[in-house]
């Protein structure tokens, strides 16, 4: 746990310390359209949706703020924002001034984090999996889901994750951090701004404590909640009210050959993720 709090504590994910490069980007495109079924969600699309409106978010490891700025800039939503990491909270809190926007910021564990409010939606992205407990972190901010309200997660994949680690971790301790980093960025042609691709290698390779999911492993702790699948990435956010549970679990073991693919044959950095959207039923 301390190991997570000392990694991100000097050099947090995704940052730099150029306030400018962070609102050059949410201002370029909206990032939140790499998530297809996020966005109809936050737009109300009715098919997958079934009309629910959003309007109170919580996000929590929302790091250096590209979600929690995004969703109030594009989307106009009501944001609270959770993370441990100070220096992350400092640039997401700059960033929201230039875009005259606020969040309500709170420096804080996900374990210690108390609110009487529950929200329309809960939001966690690429953080349950470095605490010392995914499950259990999965369980805790479900707690803030208003009933009909949504819960959704970004997690490392088991077999999706693989190739990528394998062959970065190995790279560096075969020829060292710097030349692996070298590569890293070779696979990562569109990052010029070099404290933020650091910060990404840092975060990608070298990180002191992460586990990996699948999405069958996930959709017992689905139910377990009580909550019900609406969608997920391992389909690419196709409908699944008519698709099997097998099937989806039969998918899933394939993103270890498409990462392979990607990272290796074609050096091009993918960092073996999935997203499941549920709501509370
Ligand atoms: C990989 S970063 C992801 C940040 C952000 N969600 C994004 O997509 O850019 C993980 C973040 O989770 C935060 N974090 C990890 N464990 C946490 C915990 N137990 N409580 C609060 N924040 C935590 C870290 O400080 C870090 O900012």
């Amino acid at each position: 746990m301390k190991d997570v709090v000392n990694f991100y504590k000097d050099i947090p994910f995704n940052f730099t310390s150029d306030i400018d490069f962070y609102l050059k980007n949410i201002k370029n495109s909206n990032q939140v359209l790499e998530y297809k079924d996020l966005h109809k969600l936050l737009i109300k699309n009715k098919s997958l949706f079934k009309g629910k409106l959003i309007k109170d978010v919580i996000e929590f490891g929302c790091g250096t703020g590209w979600l929690t700025n995004s969703l109030m800039y594009y989307y106009n939503k009501n944001l609270t924002s959770v993370d441990f990491t100070e220096k992350a909270i400092e640039v997401a809190k700059n960033v929201s001034k230039k875009l005259n926007k606020s969040a309500n910021f709170n420096h804080c564990n996900i374990f210690e984090y108390e609110d009487n409010n529950n929200y329309d939606l809960v939001i966690s992205l690429g953080v349950l999996h470095h605490t010392f407990d995914c499950k259990k972190a999965f369980t805790k901010i479900s707690k803030f889901v208003k009933p009909g309200g949504y819960l959704y997660v970004g997690l490392y994949h088991l077999y999706g994750r693989k190739p990528m680690l394998q062959f970065l971790q190995s790279y560096s301790n075969w020829h060292g951090e710097q030349s692996a980093y070298k590569l890293f960025k070779k696979m990562n042609k569109s990052m010029n701004d070099d404290s933020h691709s650091y910060s990404w290698f840092r975060d990608q390779v070298l990180h002191p404590h992460e586990t990996q999911h699948t999405y069958e492993e996930l959709l017992g702790w689905i139910k377990e909640i009580n909550f019900k699948v609406v969608s997920t990435s391992i389909n690419n956010y196709k409908d699944i009210s008519n698709s099997k549970s097998s099937d989806l679990f039969d998918l899933e073991k394939s993103l270890e050959s498409s990462s392979y693919e990607k990272n290796i044959n074609k050096l091009e950095f993918s960092p073996g993720y999935f997203t499941v959207c549920a709501q509370k039923e």
